[in-house]
């Protein structure tokens, strides 16, 4: 074989954000909305890459030179995960790879992370080595880190793995959580969220605020130890009521918005069971949780608030070569 395609969908983080980083539990899913990476063995030692939805338009360069001196942004995941990939099982030749995602880089639905899952699957499977998935999960994170220097890698997890997942930082505990899908709906802010940053102001406020904020993770810790349980009995009224005290925590924590409160107080208001900030917070996506019959209401109501709203569907499969 000397081609493959292969897909990874992207994640919502369902509660538990931030204190993941301390070592709290927290809760995802993967969402149907999936980024393909189709990757052909080269004879010659060149890396070609075609990522348009991250603005890499024809980047080529020899196979010695992947990582070094000046690294296209949109290109650093792929190179660093292919230098990666090669330190535990080099080949000969080169390889081209193009990706397409079917969301968009902006939203925080994981783009990176499915991305170097998916090269990693897919260079796994082009040169017949048999990953399994703690392994591919392995380099992927230290792909990940070595690019952005922090992060838990749950989305990670979510583009292997597929479904809800209860995560403990780095992989410590990856444990698929049994539920048929969630009915969630998502509200865009259009405002676009340098993660790591964020994550650092938090770093900061507890060299400041210890002990506030050390009991404030806790809190969330607990959030996400009730709800891992309220989902698999479907107590849908409790999962949201936590989703909401889980919000709390984060407006104390400083990292919602105007926007952000406005988009879930919106939700709230129109019915929704609980609704949250998704992720690093100050931008990019809110969650509510929903019944059917106020699923509607509650888009609208979004819409209406300033929101955009992304269609996605729980429940999506792991990384498959398709
Ligand atoms: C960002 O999507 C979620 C954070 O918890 C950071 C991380 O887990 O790496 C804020």
């Amino acid at each position: 074989m000397n081609t493959v395609t292969v897909s990874a969908p992207g994640k919502l983080l369902l509660l538990g954000d931030h204190a993941v980083v301390y070592g709290y539990p927290l809760l995802v899913t993967s969402v149907n909305q999936r980024l393909h990476l189709k990757a052909t063995l080269l004879n010659d030692a060149l890396f070609q890459l075609e990522a348009p939805d991250v603005n890499v338009h024809n980047l080529s360069k020899t196979m010695h030179e992947i990582g070094r001196g000046e690294i296209i942004k949109g290109a650093s995941y792929i190179e660093r995960g292919l230098i990666n990939f090669m330190l535990k099982y080099p080949f000969k030749g080169g390889v081209k790879i193009e990706t397409q995602s079917e969301f968009s880089s902006q939203f925080g639905f994981g783009s990176s992370s499915a991305s170097i899952v998916s090269l990693i699957k897919a260079m796994a499977v082009l040169i017949g080595v048999n990953l399994d998935n703690k392994e591919l999960f392995d380099i992927s994170y230290k792909t990940l880190i070595d690019v952005a220097g922090i992060g838990s890698g749950f989305d990670l997890a979510a583009a292997i793995y597929g479904g809800v997942i209860f995560y403990i930082t780095p992989g410590k505990v990856i444990e698929s959580v049994k539920v048929e899908s969630l009915s969630l709906v998502v509200g865009y802010t259009g405002v676009k969220v340098n993660t790591a940053s964020v994550v650092r102001e938090v770093a900061e406020l507890r060299t400041q605020k210890k002990e506030f904020v050390d009991t404030q993770l806790k809190l969330i810790g607990e959030y996400v130890q009730s709800v891992k349980q309220a989902i698999m009995k479907k107590d849908w009224a409790f999962v949201g009521s936590l989703m909401n005290k889980n919000q709390e925590v984060l407006e104390r924590l400083g990292v919602s918005s105007p926007k952000l409160d406005a988009l879930i107080g919106a939700a709230r208001k129109a019915g929704a069971y609980g609704a949250k900030l998704s992720g690093a917070g100050r931008g990019d996506c809110m969650i509510a949780l929903v019944s059917s019959e106020k699923k509607q209401l509650v888009s609208e109501a979004i819409t209406s608030a300033g929101g955009q709203i992304i269609p996605i569907e729980t429940n999506a499969a792991g990384v498959v070569v398709e």
